[in-house]
């Protein structure tokens, strides 16, 4: 089986990639940072792992050839709170709206269309890693909340067009990360889960054939395996 992880390199994304590969899978990750990029890839033996910026068209269609005929599962994983500490959506500056709706909304769906063949192929699994701030209007959370949100709502349509692949919009909690540390600067986060915490039900999930749609953490922690 085979997954490709957009920001598998750090937090949730590096998490889910050392669980696939010793479930056996073959993992592509990518992220900017090369040194973090190694040292995942240290972590197994089924791991490899492509730099950069998913922002970047290059980029997208150099993973596209990466990934060849057939792809099992595709993780839009790597995202962009905007500058930290958060400010009032008014606030936002037109280059940082850019950025953020960039990251979490145009690039994973320019990466979907560019492997959307190689999933149909393999009648693959797509997740969209989702949040809460996409539900509930957080102040300060306004950008990336409407970024996932357009996410959520771009992953049930793509659920409705392409009924080879299942489609899943993931809301994993609270995970003590670098992204969380960054929305909460200077503040004790230790009393949030770590990623590696949330892997069980998301693999749940992606192996269980359950129906294309939005799934929460604690939705999946209480259905039966
Ligand atoms: N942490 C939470 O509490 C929380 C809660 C709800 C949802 N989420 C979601 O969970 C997912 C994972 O977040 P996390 O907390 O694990 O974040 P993280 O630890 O900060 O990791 C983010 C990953 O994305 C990569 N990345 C970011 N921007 C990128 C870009 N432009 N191009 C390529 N790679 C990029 C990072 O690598 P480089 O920086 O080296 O590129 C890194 O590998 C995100 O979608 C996030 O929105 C997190």
């Amino acid at each position: 089986m085979k997954a490709l992880i957009t920001g598998g390199s750090r937090g949730l994304g590096r998490a889910l990639a050392v669980e696939l590969d010793r479930l056996g899978w073959h993992v592509t990750v990518t992220g900017r940072d090369q040194r973090d990029l190694d040292e995942v890839v240290s972590t197994g033996s089924r791991i490899s792992a492509f730099a950069g910026n998913i922002r970047d068209e290059t980029h997208r269609v150099a993973l596209a050839g990466v990934v060849g005929e057939s792809l099992d599962l595709l993780v839009n994983n790597a995202s962009y709170l905007g500058p930290s500490p958060l400010a009032a959506i008014a606030a936002f500056g037109e280059d940082e709206l850019h950025a953020v709706f960039d990251t979490n909304v145009v690039s994973p769906l320019a990466l979907v269309g560019r492997l959307v063949a190689p999933l149909a192929n393999a009648e693959g699994v797509v997740v969209n890693i989702s949040s809460d701030a996409a539900v509930e209007p957080y102040e300060r959370w306004g950008p990336y909340g409407a970024s996932k949100a357009a996410l959520d709502h771009a992953s049930s349509i793509l659920a409705a067009e392409e009924a080879d692949l299942r489609v899943y919009a993931f809301d994993p909690g609270d995970m003590r990360t670098a992204m969380h540390q960054a929305a909460f600067p200077g503040e004790d986060i230790t009393d949030r889960p770590l990623p590696e915490s949330v892997v069980p039900a998301l693999v749940r999930l992606i192996n269980s054939g359950r129906p294309s749609g939005r799934y929460t953490l604690s939705e999946l922690e209480v259905l039966p395996a």
